[in-house]
């Protein structure tokens, strides 16, 4: 259940930057030994340097591009090795992605498949075997209260699986001694937006989140062994309302929202940029 000093190990994906490194920065500070991932290797190694400094924990990186399949094998090894067990598994590495679905190259929707849904498919898979096993672990899949807007585009659409697959493993795992829970954030601050091209914080402020916050309520939510977790007041309540409205009117919303035909270089998300106007769907990232 830990390693030779006692300590629980966690892997993470998406280590380096956003809720990822914050993930990884509240773990090791709660005395977690990490196993980190994501593919920029020199950054990693400043992330796990920095984490061995502040907190005194072991910190072994894992140079991996999720999307490239032998790459994600060498992560989900990682999670069956036996002789270093894995405790937690935090699937969050994502991107947001401007293509059309209709339009778009099918070449980086694809790419995009691979990473936000493939490789949390193959990595839960992993790290429930190994957890099963040992009669304990936790797994919290990162989603998005996006998984909630019908007609919200690929990323929409990925993040919609990630919520349906945790449902579904969760039953799964009952009784196992392991739990599956996914986080829904809205907007956070991270770097996101402007790795997808998007604009940076703009919008109502209400509506942007601090990635320690969600991370606070997501590992709470995780340890506690909650399925579903909704950081804060505002974005439970939008939570709530998408939860009790039909579909058809949220499709009909994110058509009011969005007038343009599509094109290529749109995304397919039109209200994953923070200043779209439409109301309820704006609450994406
Ligand atoms: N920010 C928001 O508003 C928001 C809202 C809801 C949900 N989310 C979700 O939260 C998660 C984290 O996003 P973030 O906002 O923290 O974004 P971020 O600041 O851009 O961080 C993304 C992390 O994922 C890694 N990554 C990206 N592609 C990868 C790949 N192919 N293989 C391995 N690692 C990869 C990046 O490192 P490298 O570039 O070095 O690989 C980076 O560490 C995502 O799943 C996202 O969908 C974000």
């Amino acid at each position: 259940m830990s390693t030779p000093l006692g300590r629980p190990t966690a892997l993470i994906t998406g280590a380096t930057a956003g809720l990822g490194a914050s993930y990884a920065a509240h773990l090791a500070a709660a005395g977690h030994d990490l196993v980190i991932v994501a593919r920029d290797g020199a950054r990693l190694e400043e992330t796990a340097e920095r984490l061995r400094e502040r907190h005194g924990v072991q910190v072994e990186v894992l140079a991996a591009d999720l999307a490239q399949r032998e790459q994600l094998a060498v992560v989900a090894a990682r999670l069956g090795d036996a002789a270093r067990p894995v405790d937690l598994l935090v699937n969050n590495a994502g991107y947001g992605l401007k293509q059309s679905l209709a339009v778009g190259q099918i070449e980086l929707l694809e790419q995009h498949f691979d990473v936000l849904a493939r490789a949390v498919l193959v990595l839960c898979n992993a790290a429930a075997k190994a957890m099963v096993a040992r009669g304990r672990g936790r797994i919290l899949n990162v989603g998005s209260i996006a998984a909630l807007l019908a007609g919200g585009g690929h990323y929409a659409a990925l993040k919609g699986y990630v919520l349906a697959l945790t449902e579904s493993l969760a039953k799964d795992l009952r009784g196992s001694g392991v739990s599956a829970t996914v986080v829904l954030p809205g907007y956070v601050h991270t770097e996101f937006h402007v790795r997808a091209g998007m604009k940076g914080a703009s919008g109502p402020s209400r509506a942007w989140l601090n990635a320690d916050d969600v991370v606070t309520d997501s590992l709470r939510d995780t340890f506690a062994g909650r399925l579903v977790s909704v950081p804060s007041p505002q974005y439970r309540a939008l939570a709530a309302l998408l939860g009790v409205l039909p579909r058809s009117a949220v499709r009909a919303a994110w058509r009011l929202g969005s007038r343009k035909a599509p094109s290529n270089a749109r995304t397919t998300s039109p209200a994953t940029s923070p200043a779209t106007s439409s109301p309820a769907p704006t609450a994406r990232g």
